[in-house]
C-alpha cells in the first residue's frame, strides 16, 4: 500500500474491527491519450502500477498508452519505468514485479485529433469483449477534447461500458466549457463522463463528508449563528516551472479556484444530503455554487486580490520570479485571495476567505472553521488573550483534524490560559496508509463511483461565477501585486482579511 503520510506512525492503532480490504475492481482496459505527457508519466501510470501491485487490478487488463511519439511497445515500457524511477526514487522496484506489470502495457502511436489517422492499433487491442469496461482517459489539452471524442465515436469504440475521463480544466470559461460538454455529450452519455478533480480523490477531502455528517456535534454549530468565518488555503511552494506556458493562459483563479477550491468550499458549506449517492451529493454542491454572491466591477477590489511571485528564496535557495521563468512579461496571477459570500440561510453574512498561490512559503492545504468569540469574557485580562475556538482540517501535508481550544494552564501561578489543540493526526492514528488521489479516482472510474467526479452542471455553475470575477478584474483593470517567492503572498492578501478585523490563521 502506498503510504501518503511520509513519517513513521508513532502510536497508530490498527482498526481491529475492519481491516482495510482491497477489493479487486472488475476487469477493464484503459487507453491513456497523451501517454507520454507529464500527467500520465508522473501520476496516471504510477497510480495504475500501485493499484496493480496491491492486487486491485487483475491480470487480463490492458493499459494502452496512446500518443504521437514515435515509440514501440518496448520503448514505451522503458519510458514508463524510467519516469517511475525518477518520480518515486524511494519506492523499491523488484524486477519480477515490474515485468508482470509491464505485461499489461501496450502502446499505439496515433494522432488522435486527426480525422484520417489509422486507429487500427487501438481498435485491435480493444477488440474482443464488447461488454468489458473500457476507459478513455484524455490527458490532453481541453481544446481538443471534442475532436478526440468525436474520433472515438467515429471508430465505434464507445461501446456500452465505455467511459470517458476528462482532466481539468474543462475549458477556460463558461462558453468553452459548454462547447466541450456539448461535444463530448454527442458521443458519451453524462453517466459515462468522468470529469476529474483530483482533490475529490484525497482521503482528507472525502473525510469532510464523514466528519460533518456522521458526528452529531458539528451540525448544530455549522452555521452563521456560531461560525464567525471560514478560511480555505491551498498554498504551494512550487512555481509554474515547466508548465509556465500552459499556466500563463490560466492563472491561479482558473487553475485552482474554479475547481479544487470551489469543491472544498461546497463540501464545507453544503446542506446534509439525504444519502451518500453520487447525484444526491452533487445536487447539494450545486446549490452552494448557485448561491455564491457574484463579484462584479466596482466591488472586485474589495473582494479579491491578484498577485504574482517575483524572485525570492524557497528553503534558503534563490528562485527566479514568474516572468523570468516564463521569459516574457505577463500579468497572469500566480496568487489569488477572495472574500466569498454564500447567499443562503445557513451562511448569511459569514465570509469564506480563500487563497491559493504558487511559490508561497510552504506547501499547505487547510480549511479553518473559526467560531465566534464568547459573548462575555469571564477571565481577567492577565490570564491571557482569549482566542476563538477553531476547527482546523489539514488536507496536506501532515493530514489531520485539530480542534483548538482555550484551556487553563495547569499548576500554580494563578489563572493562566493556553490555546491548545485536540489533535487527530492521520500519521499517528491510521497505520495502514492509503492510496494517492489519482489511484482513488482511477479506481473510481472503473467502479462507476460518479460521486468522485464533477457533473456537467457543477462545472458550468463554477465557470459562470469565475467568469464574473474575470470580467470584473478586466473592467476594474486590477493588476497583480508582486510578492517575493517564498512568502505568504502580497500584502494585499493579508489586508483583504485584516480590514475585517480578522487574520489568516497560520498555525500556533
Ligand atoms: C493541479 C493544478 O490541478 O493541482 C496545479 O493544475 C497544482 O497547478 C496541482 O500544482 C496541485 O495538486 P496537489 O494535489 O499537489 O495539491
Amino acid at each position: 500500500m502506498t503510504r501518503t503520510p511520509q513519517h513513521t506512525p508513532i502510536a497508530c492503532v490498527e482498526n481491529q474491527n475492519q481491516a482495510s480490504r482491497l477489493v479487486p475492481v472488475a476487469p477493464f482496459d484503459i487507453a491513456v491519450f497523451g501517454a507520454t505527457g507529464d500527467l500520465a508519466m508522473r501520476k496516471l501510470l504510477p497510480a495504475l502500477f500501485h493499484r496493480w501491485r496491491d492486487g486491485q487490478i487483475q491480470p487480463g487488463c490492458k493499459i494502452i498508452g496512446v500518443a504521437r511519439a514515435r515509440l514501440d511497445r518496448a520503448g514505451f515500457i522503458k519510458s514508463v519505468k524510467d519516469h517511475y524511477r525518477a518520480f518515486f526514487p524511494d519506492e523499491k522496484l523488484a524486477d519480477a514485479e515490474w515485468d508482470a506489470f509491464a505485461a499489461l502495457l501496450h502502446y499505439c502511436q496515433l494522432d488522435v485529433v486527426s480525422a484520417d489517422a489509422d486507429w487500427s492499433c487501438l481498435e485491435d487491442l480493444l477488440a474482443g469483449d464488447e461488454d468489458k469496461i473500457r476507459v478513455f482517459y484524455l490527458a490532453l489539452p481541453p481544446g481538443i477534447y471534442g475532436a478526440v471524442t468525436a474520433n472515438i465515436g467515429r471508430h465505434g469504440l464507445n461501446t456500452k461500458n465505455a467511459r470517458l475521463v476528462l482532466e481539468k480544466p474543462i475549458g477556460h470559461d463558461l462558453a468553452s466549457a459548454r462547447a466541450i460538454n456539448d461535444a463530448v455529450g454527442q458521443v458519451f452519455p453524462e453517466r459515462a463522463i468522468f470529469r476529474i478533480d483530483h482533490y475529490l480523490g484525497k482521503e482528507t477531502v472525502q473525510n469532510l463528508l464523514i466528519l460533518r455528517f456522521t458526528n452529531s456535534i458539528f451540525e448544530p454549530l455549522w452555521n452563521a449563528n456560531v461560525v464567525d468565518h471560514v478560511q480555505i488555503t491551498v498554498a504551494e511552494s512550487v512555481g509554474a516551472g515547466n508548465r509556465a506556458s500552459y499556466y500563463d493562459t490560466s492563472g491561479a483563479l482558473r487553475d485552482m479556484v474554479q475547481n479544487h477550491i470551489l469543491q472544498l468550499l461546497c463540501l464545507v458549506a453544503m446542506e446534509p444530503p439525504n444519502d451518500f449517492g453520487a447525484d444526491t451529493i452533487r445536487d447539494e454542491k450545486i446549490k452552494v455554487l448557485r448561491a455564491l454572491r457574484p463579484v462584479s466591477p466596482g466591488n472586485a477590489a474589495s473582494l479579491s486580490v491578484r498577485g504574482q511571485y517575483g524572485p525570492g528564496a524557497i528553503d534558503g535557495k534563490a528562485v527566479p520570479g514568474y516572468v523570468e521563468e516564463l521569459g516574457h512579461p505577463s500579468d497572469t496571477e500566480t496568487y489569488t485571495a477572495l472574500k466569498v459570500f454564500i447567499d443562503n440561510w445557513r451562511w448569511s453574512g459569514v465570509p469564506f476567505y480563500v487563497r491559493t498561490g504558487k511559490r508561497m512559503a510552504r506547501r499547505r492545504s487547510e480549511i479553518v472553521i473559526q467560531f465566534k468569540r464568547v459573548a462575555h469574557a469571564l477571565t481577567p485580562p492577565e490570564a491571557g488573550h482569549l482566542h476563538p475556538a477553531r476547527l482546523v482540517i489539514r488536507l496536506q501535508p501532515d493530514e489531520g483534524v485539530k480542534l483548538l481550544l482555550m484551556t487553563k494552564d495547569p499548576g500554580p501561578g494563578g489563572m493562566r490560559l493556553r490555546y491548545v489543540p485536540l489533535n487527530l493526526s492521520y500519521a499517528d492514528t491510521f497505520c495502514a496508509g492509503y492510496p494517492d488521489a489519482y489511484e482513488r479516482v482511477l479506481m473510481g472510474v472503473v467502479r462507476n463511483d460518479l460521486g468522485l467526479f464533477m457533473r456537467r452542471d457543477e462545472v458550468e455553475a463554477a465557470w459562470a461565477w469565475i467568469d464574473g470575477i474575470l470580467q470584473a478584474w478586466r473592467t476594474d483593470e486590477m493588476a497583480c501585486q508582486l510578492y517575493p517567492a517564498g512568502t505568504d503572498g502580497p500584502i494585499a492578501g493579508a489586508m483583504l482579511i485584516d480590514r475585517d478585523g480578522r487574520e489568516w490563521f497560520d498555525g500556533l
